[in-house]
């Protein structure tokens, strides 16, 4: 730091940094470790090698919760002024007079990575200019995180008396640097950039969610204290996973979420919705992530990035997240070591013109983990693998006619059975017949009814209910009895229930298996496994496809699964399934809705189910999931669980969510007619395949 006596153009330079311990997304981040740091040591070091800040002072809220904050601040020796907790503004004209300022850096204490090369730079271009406010943020070169704005004292006083909405005392700098002019007032000043001359805007380095502190932490842990921030640069560059540790976090989210509540919560959403149906027939690509499957108009229909069990909508909504993209999410959205094996395939190429060996180090996992796989082929979607081992299984027999029990894709051979077959000729639709989970007497009829007809019984073998005792034993004998292959349909149970799927649980070994969903993380890989003698007719049917063997998926599952094995957890999920249904089933007796609605006891799938009710159940499900949107939760039919809901913060935020979203509804109810709460489309089943 230059002494305070030394000549500068332009005056004292004060450096405040802004700090607290309340942030809702990573409580107390100022005094979080960043390998065995606090962050707000790490940051204010480093900010003292900045040459030309004659002084350094910390500004924090007046707030109990800072007392910690403020001991270690003071004990290494920097001055700390408290005020305002959300009037940040006023708290920085108070610290410029005590200082004696004539210009102020403004840090805050989330950039823990701060460099004082970059400070120094961008002081040294507001002493050499006669501008008002001189920054790196608004014209975004560098990584966020090595945020300094630097601007003069009369400045700030003219922003203090005059910025009068609380979005613009919260956040210091709108009214001087005037980027948000078309909504809050600004002074006229002038104002100057500093650009790097590479654009590294995209990186994200600043601190405010748990994945910045694991990227932070890996950076402090291996390049040392002082490092710079092009050191920081190369480390990356050779080490491009680190890329993705915190990639899908959104910049300024603060900012981002205030301005929000002044706007339409769902109005990009709408937005694209009408844009997106002018291209997109149903505006999706699934029929279950559809605009269908929400209250329209009340509702987020696009998504834009999720991290762990999060996700964000376009307009910057977050919600606690139970669709999990259909299930395939088991980890987390982003889950670091998955996007470490995928960055790392990536560098290598995707699809390939002959096999590489990932396929026989994947087909080797599932061979050793799934009882029934004696060999094993790939596909992208659940779809691809159902469909194979059909035709797997009537090239078998020489047989035609399946049974089935259960949802099995989009294909003619099944969807022909229900009632969205519109498109499948009459031909088709005969050859497949439907029988119930757990009444193997209806089964039994069905094969004794036509003994050499039926090539293929598939079923799920479990699911929304648990297979009655016996059951999967009794179709088990009843398909050797006719010389019918069995095929489990896993897609749903495989990697969930466990690694071995239902399977493993029940002792019920089928001839053949599909497998999908979690098995990548959200990546599109499926498979068909089963036994050799089966199996081995693949090198006669015809499964073949371009993406077969696309090496970036095939990557990420045995990320996914290595993962799943080594951290144990298919067990952890069922205590985190069974704590979400004691808690729900807790708060809908307390709002007393508990007679018409629970949440099932089956650990690795809780279901809400519903019982009679005063109103439709299709309107307490439109009514349930509005709210639940309402307050944060992307919640339908099911709890599907992965990883990162053992997040303490995220539960406490689904309880409160929950719980809020529940006493709403019960006022709904009580409405002369409950209809009038809708604020929107009700919701349209698609067609029912699970009650
Ligand atoms: C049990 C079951 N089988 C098959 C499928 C079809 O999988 P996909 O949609 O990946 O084609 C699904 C999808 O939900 C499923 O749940």
């Amino acid at each position: 730091m230059m002494s305070s006596s030394s000549p500068s153009m332009r005056g004292k330079v004060v450096a405040i940094v802004q700090a607290r311990m309340g942030s809702t997304r990573l409580p107390g981040k100022s005094l979080l470790p960043l390998s065995g740091k606090p962050a707000i040591e790490r940051l204010l070091s480093r900010l003292a090698r900045a040459h030309q800040v004659d002084e350094i002072w910390v500004a924090t809220s007046d707030k109990g919760e800072n007392d910690p904050l403020v001991a270690l601040v003071e004990g290494l020796g920097f001055p700390v002024f408290r005020g305002d907790e959300n009037d940040v503004l006023s708290r920085f004209a108070i610290v410029a007079q005590k200082s004696g300022a004539d210009a102020i850096v403004r840090v805050t204490g989330d950039c823990p990575l701060i460099d004082p090369v970059v400070v120094d730079s961008i002081i040294q271009h507001f002493r050499a200019s006669d501008a008002d406010f001189v920054s790196n943020t608004l014209s975004r070169s560098f990584p966020d995180g090595l945020d300094v704005e630097v601007f003069t004292v009369a400045a700030l006083n003219e922003a203090a008396s005059k910025a009068q909405d609380p979005f613009l005392r919260q956040h210091v700098t709108p009214y001087i640097h005037g980027r948000l002019k078309d909504r809050f007032p600004a002074g006229d000043f002038k104002r100057e950039q500093v650009i790097w001359p590479q654009n590294y805007g995209h990186l994200r380095w600043t601190l405010d969610e748990a994945a910045d502190a694991d990227f932070l932490s890996r950076v402090f842990s291996d390049l040392p204290e002082q490092c710079g921030w092009l050191d920081v640069i190369a480390y990356c560059t050779a080490n491009p996973a680190l890329f993705f540790f915190n990639r899908s976090i959104p910049h300024n989210q603060g900012t981002t979420l205030d301005l929000q509540e002044s706007r339409g919560r769902y109005q990009e959403s709408n937005r694209l919705f009408e844009r997106a149906r002018q291209t997109i027939p149903l505006a999706s690509q699934t029929f279950s992530k559809s605009y269908q499957q929400w209250v329209k108009g009340s509702t987020p229909l696009f998504l834009d990035r999720g991290r762990g069990g999060w996700v964000w909508d376009v307009d910057g909504n977050r919600y606690a997240d139970f669709v999990l993209g259909l299930l395939p999410v088991i980890l987390g959205y982003a889950d670091p070591d998955v996007n470490a094996a995928m960055m790392d395939q990536m560098e290598r190429g995707a699809t390939f013109s002959l096999p590489t060996r990932l396929e026989m180090e994947l087909a080797e996992r599932l061979v050793r983990l799934i009882p029934c796989a004696e060999k094993v082929r790939f596909g992208k979607n659940g779809s691809d693998a159902t469909t194979a081992a059909i035709r797997l299984a009537r090239a078998k027999t020489g047989r035609d006619k399946v049974v089935v029990g259960g949802y099995h894709g989009w294909h003619d051979w099944y969807i022909g059975s229900t009632a969205r077959r519109l498109g499948v000729p009459g031909v088709v639709q005969d050859l497949t017949e439907n029988f119930a989970f757990n009444d193997a007497d209806q089964l039994e009829d069905i094969l004794k009814g036509q003994p050499d007809a039926f090539a293929a019984v598939i079923l799920e073998p479990a699911g929304t209910v648990n297979p009655a005792p016996g059951f999967l034993e009794r179709v088990r004998a009843l398909t050797e009895q006719y010389g019918v292959v069995l095929i489990f349909d896993e897609i749903v149970t495989g990697f969930r229930m466990d690694l071995g799927g239902a399977q493993a649980v029940y002792g019920v070994t089928p001839d053949l298996a599909c497998v999908g969903k979690a098995m990548g993380n959200g990546m599109p890989i499926a498979a068909v496994v089963g036994r050799s003698d089966i199996m081995d007719l693949m090198e006669d049917i015809f499964f073949s496809g371009t993406f077969g063997g696309e090496a970036i998926s095939l990557a990420a599952a045995i990320a996914t699964i290595d993962k799943l094995e080594s951290q144990n957890v298919i067990p952890r999920l069922k205590t985190v399934g069974a704590n979400f249904a004691t808690m729900a089933n807790g708060i809908f007796r307390d709002v007393g809705m508990d007679n018409y609605v629970q949440v099932t006891d089956i650990d690795w799938w809780p279901r809400l189910s519903f019982s009679e009710a005063p109103i439709s159940g299709g309107l307490l499900t439109s009514l349930m999931r509005q709210e639940f949107v309402a307050n944060g939760l992307l919640l339908g039919a099911s709890f599907n669980l992965c990883l990162a809901q053992e997040d303490d913060g995220f539960q406490k935020h689904v309880e409160q969510g929950m719980r809020a979203a529940m006493e709403q509804v019960k006022e709904h109810m009580a409405l002369p007619d409950p209809r009038m709460a809708l604020k929107g489309d009700m919701i349209q089943p698609t067609f029912s395949v699970r009650k």
